[in-house]
């Protein structure tokens, strides 16, 4: 990035909270001693893993980042309106902020835009691209946990407009319930009574979709689980055959999720630096959920997060939401 584009956007003093990323070793180890193993998925997006999720979301199976798109491009006009002017929009967990344009390109006379993320540098790429894209924004960016409360930007608080947020993706479907219902709770506390919090939530649907959605005919997605494998190879030394390894989505509908797992394909043994780990044929390692909501079950959650339902926009076959939310 050259110092004259950095110089040309109006990106305010970064504010960084410092987060520590839970150290990779000690997760891996911890997921694998379990009785029913498991490994976080929060270490899928190394530099190979975000390649391949970008390559997710461009397959003809994988419906909920384009579906919520058009959802955008269609409503973002109405979510603007429920902003109003002048507003300040905080978006958790911004990452390359390609969203977000949507909406700021419809509010009226927006004021501040604060991008929070615990990777610094996909932050601050973030932000300067968005400072360029928008001349007259402040750009304030604040590096943190966005799982956590913390305190806003001077420059957002004392924006002339409403406060908003904005939490696309079905991210909050990797959450479990009640992880999701605290995340909510923080937002709300982060922004304050009164706030607008926009939020995507994938809904339930048939199966079938869903499995497919989740196990492509290209095999993306289960290289995408199976990195998860490489990357321990490679970072923690690691003897993983990923052969031996089958990718599998499970909808599991007394829990309304579909589980990622990573299924041994005969009994063996791995080892990861001094140690070593057990497989059964057949044992799994459950690594991700992806939860699925309807419009009324994820209202209910919101509402016990402390935020009042004021619109839901979704397709016409219904396979994606975004809902706006007034914090109370
Ligand atoms: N947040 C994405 C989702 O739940 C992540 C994802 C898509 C994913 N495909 C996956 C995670 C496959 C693990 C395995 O839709």
């Amino acid at each position: 990035m050259s110092t004259m584009a950095m110089a040309s956007g109006c990106v305010q003093q970064l504010q960084d909270l410092e987060p520590t990323t839970q150290d990779f070793e000690s997760a891996v180890v911890e997921g694998l001693s379990a009785a029913v193993k498991t490994l976080p998925c929060k270490f899928f997006y190394d530099a190979a893993g975000s390649a391949l999720f970008d390559r997710i979301c461009k397959l003809p199976e994988y419906y909920p980042t384009r579906t919520e798109l058009r959802i955008l491009e269609r409503h973002a006009g109405e979510m603007a309106e429920l902003l109003g002017p002048e507003a300040a929009l905080v978006e958790f967990g911004s990452g390359s902020a390609n969203k977000v344009g949507l909406i700021l390109s419809r509010l009226e006379n927006p004021r501040v835009y604060v991008p929070v993320d615990i990777s610094r540098s996909h932050l601050l790429a973030g932000a300067a691209a968005l400072a360029r894209a928008f001349p007259e924004l402040r750009v304030a960016p604040v590096c943190a946990d966005y799982t956590r409360a913390f305190r806003l930007p001077e420059v957002a608080r004392s924006a002339p407009g409403r406060l908003g947020g904005f939490f696309p993706g079905s991210t909050i479907g990797n959450f479990t319930r009640p992880e999701a219902v605290e995340f909510l709770r923080q937002t709300r506390q982060t922004l304050g009574s009164g706030a607008v919090m926009i939020v995507g939530a994938d809904l339930r649907k048939d199966e079938a979709v869903l499995n497919a959605a989740y196990d492509d005919s290209a095999g993306v997605t289960a290289a995408f689980n199976l990195n998860l494998l490489r990357r321990i190879n490679r970072e923690l030394g690691g003897n993983f055959d990923l052969a031996g390894f089958a990718h599998e989505a499970r909808w599991n509908a007394d829990e309304g999720r579909v589980e990622m797992h990573l299924v041994s394909r005969g009994r063996q043994q791995v080892r990861i630096g001094g140690q070593h780990f057990d497989f059964m044929p057949g044992e799994s390692i459950h690594t991700e959920n992806s939860y699925k909501y309807t419009i009324d079950g994820f209202r209910e959650l919101a509402s016990e997060a402390g935020y009042e339902p004021l619109r839901v926009w979704t397709d016409a076959k219904q396979l994606f939401s975004v809902h706006a939310l007034r914090a109370r």
